[in-house]
């Protein structure tokens, strides 16, 4: 089952709760993009806002972490409530060991890959997470333009789970809009995140609709 993730990057910082209200009446999930000023240019916010979003909505949360070592930081978004967590392979010295924290804290557990990252890197990693969020810019930005031949990745990550016949999911990240969902949705992915296409329309409730009815092309 295909899902729309709003990425609350592009969204107005200073309304926070009230923009996440905005698209929890047409998704279950939000994603939450975490950056430390290091492993990406930006920085942007912590697993205290993970935490007061979880006091003002019952959506679930998607943590993306694009943070150097980020190991130390898991057991906050695990306490804040991040129900789904994903650490970056070119982050992490020990991947196995970020995925058991999630895990046995209770979150699913995620690998990111940047654009340049090849697929082969998840061929000891596919067997012990939930899901593979491929970048399809390179991260640190919203509003970036999709790089077209990450297709070709979606379709090899695809292929691998299928063979090693292993429950995960792909999540796609990175300018992601109703041209490039159905082309992502066709290569394999499941979860799309979605930033500037969502909160830099003024109706964001249709703008989800765009992107569903875009699936269905
Ligand atoms: C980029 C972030 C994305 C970002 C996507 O580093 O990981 O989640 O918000 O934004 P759009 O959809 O505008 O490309
Ligand atoms: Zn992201």
């Amino acid at each position: 089952m295909m899902k729309i993730l709003p990425s609350i990057l592009s969204a107005h910082f200073a309304y926070l709760a009230d923009e996440v209200h905005d698209v929890a009446r047409d998704v279950d999930m939000i994603h939450v993009d975490v950056m430390d000023g290091r492993f990406v240019p930006n920085i942007t916010m912590g697993a205290n806002v993970v935490e007061a979003l979880k006091r003002e909505s019952k959506v679930a949360q998607d943590v993306h972490l694009m943070v150097e070592e980020p190991i130390h930081l898991l057991p906050d978004f695990l306490a804040a409530g991040a129900d789904m967590i994903s650490v970056h392979v070119e982050a992490c010295k020990h991947v196995h060991r970020a995925i058991q924290i999630i895990k046995e804290g209770g979150a699913k557990a995620g690998v990111a890959l940047n654009p340049a990252t090849p697929a082969a890197v998840l061929d000891s990693i596919l067997r012990d997470v939930d899901y593979v969020l491929i970048m399809t810019v390179d991260p640190g930005f919203g509003g970036q333009r999709f790089i077209p031949s990450m297709l070709h990745k979606i379709r090899a990550v695809a292929r691998m789970i299928q063979e090693k016949q292993v429950p995960v999911k792909i999540e796609v990240d990175g300018g992601i809009n109703s041209e490039t969902l159905p082309l992502c949705l066709e290569a394999g992915a499941e979860l799309f995140v979605a930033g500037s296409a969502i909160f830099n329309a003024e109706d964001r409730h249709a703008a989800i609709e765009t992107l569903l009815r875009s699936a269905q092309e």
